[in-house]
């Protein structure tokens, strides 16, 4: 029998991941910020969350973990690729990210792409109770909200995008352009990570099909749909209260050992991404050791890089570039067990993310567009020895709320150079006095503010 629940979150992904154990599969609750701030919600109203669950052919049944509902949908192997490395990720995810690589458009991926979200509104039509709130998350999902409507008028639907909205001129590049409009125009709320992005998209909606809007209200159909900025943030709380963990502290101090005591640790965490600019930080740090303003061993970096989308053409041809100037670097400046550049592409536990970050000097967070970038606000968040320096790029959706970090363009390799220097050379009461204003900020816009400003608007009156 269908559970049906009032507050249904519908996302690419479910929040969990799955774990082999003797006794069989089971369950565990991935960590990250959305689910932990959306767990309340989820919990207080029986809520269901509507997702994949990784793998490919016949989903799990609907099961319940920790007090939510879960409500896995099927993807077949061809759809994983069609709907979510291609369309998703090859087509919509450079488009939305001011194109830093070239979109690649295919009608069979578009085809994938609305067959699946088909599926996630039908799924989502089944779990939703009568005038139930249901909040759809992110590109993979947009054109759910109007499919979903059709379905069932009776539901307050919610959209959130995490990533960009980019500019009209871009977005008409899209052969999917009128639908992916349409489709998000179903919602009553579409949430952006800044105004600029929900400008982009209110003028969008009267430059593609005439819509009247009146500030960041559009009238379709006779409805009103709004558009609002809510900037998303981590769980700050759960952050510092992890850094401050004595372990946690102990492991700081060994990895910093292990990395030789350097003066300064350089530190970089990201997926493995285009849009993140690993390459032109690392080429960075590489010509400030070539000008002889840094050294190793004084000085050292470190790169993780969460392997992410390994199947999609532009991730391959990142990791070799990547992963050829990290040996580049090496190769001209390491010595034998000293390396310049220690690069890590795995992935890790919070915890020890958690000390990765208390080790370090200097952060570097330098994409060259972001919706937000929540390793910047991690950083922060686990400085409380208010210890360390921020280098972040003025395209992170972050740079709005942090402008106490060394803001820079990560377009311009001497601004980028500057940036790192000026970071790792600040002197400390300064560099405490940066790091205290962020911090007093993101305590007070946690991912829970984040999500009860989104429901608040969306009138959902729990969430008051
Ligand atoms: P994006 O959503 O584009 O990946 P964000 O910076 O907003 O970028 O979020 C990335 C999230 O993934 C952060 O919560 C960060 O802690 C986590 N993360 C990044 N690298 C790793 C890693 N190597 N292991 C585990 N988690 C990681
Ligand atoms: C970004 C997107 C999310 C996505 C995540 C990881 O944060 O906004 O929707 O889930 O990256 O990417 P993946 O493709 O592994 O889900």
């Amino acid at each position: 029998m269908t559970v049906r629940s009032s507050f249904v979150v519908v996302a690419n992904r479910l929040p969990v991941d799955e774990v082999i154990t003797p006794e069989g599969r089971q369950w565990r609750r991935s960590p990250g910020g959305l689910v932990t701030a959306l767990h309340p919600v989820l919990a207080q109203h029986k809520g269901t969350w509507v997702g994949w669950a990784g793998g490919v052919g016949e989903a799990p049944e609907p099961f319940d973990l920790e007090g939510i509902r879960l409500h896995p949908v099927a993807l077949s192997a061809e759809e994983l690729e069609r709907y979510y490395e291609g369309q998703s990720n090859a087509t919509i995810w450079p488009l939305y990210h001011d194109a830093v690589e070239t979109p690649v458009y295919k009608r069979r991926w578009r085809e994938a792409y609305r067959i699946v979200n088909a599926r996630f509104a039908e799924a989502a039509a089944e779990v939703a109770a009568d005038g139930a709130t249901v909040w759809v998350q992110d590109y993979q999902l947009q054109l759910v909200p109007a499919m979903l409507r059709e379905l069932r008028p009776d539901l307050r639907i919610g959209f959130f995008l995490h990533i960009p909205f980019p500019p009209i001129e871009l977005f008409m590049q899209m052969p999917l352009r009128a639908e992916v409009l349409r489709g998000l125009l179903g919602a009553d709320l579409v949430g952006f990570q800044q105004r600029l992005a929900a400008q982009n998209f209110v003028r969008l909606a009267r430059h593609l099909l005439g819509l009247r809007y009146e500030g960041q209200t559009i009238e379709v159909d006779g409805r009103r749909v709004k558009a609002g900025a809510f900037p998303i943030s981590i769980d700050v709380a759960e952050m510092e209260r992890m850094a401050a963990d004595p372990m946690v502290q102990a492991r700081a101090k060994q990895i910093r050992a292990e990395l030789g005591d350097p003066k300064t640790v350089v530190l970089g965490v990201d997926r493995l991404d285009y849009t993140k600019g690993i390459e032109r930080r690392l080429k960075a740090f590489r010509e400030l050791l070539a000008d002889g303003k840094l050294s190793v061993p004084e000085a050292v970096m470190v790169q993780v890089a969460t392997p992410s989308r390994e199947r999609v053409e532009h991730y391959q041809a990142l990791r070799v570039k990547v992963e050829r100037e990290v040996g580049r670097i090496n190769g001209e400046f390491g010595r034998v067990g000293v390396p310049a550049v220690h690069y890590l592409h795995q992935s890790y536990s919070r915890s020890e993310l958690a000390a990765l970050y208390c080790a370090s000097d200097v952060m570097m967070v330098t994409p060259l567009r972001d919706g937000m970038n929540l390793v910047a606000k991690e950083y922060v968040a686990s400085r409380s020895d208010t210890g360390g320096s921020l280098v972040l790029s003025e395209f992170a959706g972050a740079a709005a709320e942090m402008r106490q970090a060394f803001l820079c363009n990560p377009h311009d390799p001497e601004g980028l150079k500057d940036a790192l220097l000026r970071a790792a050379h600040v002197d400390s009461v300064e560099a405490r006095r940066r790091m205290r204003i962020m911090q007093r900020h993101l305590r007070t816009h946690d991912v829970g503010h984040w999500a009860r400003s989104f429901l608040n608007e969306l009138g959902v009156p729990e969430a008051q």
